[in-house]
């Protein structure tokens, strides 16, 4: 290969590292503008009566083309992902951005709220409709659905950030950012802790 040819071969590969789209849901909003909509929202003591159960909420629904709202999430942030006819995942890798760990089994990676259901509905979903709480639950527009180590999702649990907070210090403007914004469009309430939780990680931005 002539000099030339090498140089413009590699600077090929190197445009296609760089060009290469980190996967991340849609609607993160900038550090600044998750300020903004922080300061707007209601604050007040979330009560847990009891009542919450996880069918209130549900979920996966199908998206059209035979996919599911897991089964789309996990085409949409996972690298050369191959699905069969049902749309279940046969090869790919995924990158847990909440602990920087990349698998390659669909069945190590849950697809995590970032807003959890029951925090949703202790929050103001609990006087939704049952069809407004699907739309929550499979909300594909907001930064509401994240592809995540099983585990950790687990971890996580039902958790507000003033409990649980992902591994990766360097997610956490971006985890907070989505958790206002996710909160902000969808009009639920914050705790006084959640809200100082929020602004510590909102000025790592
Ligand atoms: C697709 O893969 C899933 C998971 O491995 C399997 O359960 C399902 O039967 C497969 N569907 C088809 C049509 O091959």
């Amino acid at each position: 290969m002539k000099t030339s040819a090498l140089v413009a071969a590699l600077l090929s590969a190197c445009a296609t590292v760089s060009a290469a789209p980190v996967p991340t849901p849609p609607g993160i909003p900038s550090g600044s503008t998750a300020k903004s909509q922080l300061a707007a929202l209601t604050v007040k003591t979330a009560v847990d009566d009891g009542t919450y159960d996880r069918d209130l909420f549900p979920h996966w629904i199908e998206q059209g083309s035979g996919c599911n709202t897991r089964e789309t999430v996990l085409k949409r942030d996972g690298t050369n992902v191959v699905v069969n006819s049902s749309c279940a995942p046969t090869s790919g890798s995924w990158k847990s951005p909440y602990d920087g760990a990349t698998w390659t089994a669909a069945s190590d990676i849950d697809i995590d709220h970032m807003v959890p259901l029951k925090n949703a509905w202790i929050s103001g979903a609990s006087a939704w409709t049952t069809a407004k709480r699907q739309q929550f639950a499979n909300d594909l527009t907001r930064p509401q659905l994240w592809a995540v180590t099983d585990n950790v999702n687990q971890a996580k649990s039902d958790k507000s950030p003033d409990v649980w907070k992902p591994s990766l210090t360097s997610f956490h403007c971006t985890y907070a950012s989505s958790w206002v914004a996710v909160k902000s469009y969808w009009a639920l309430s914050i705790t006084s802790a959640e809200k100082s939780a929020l602004t510590t990680m909102l000025n790592t931005c």
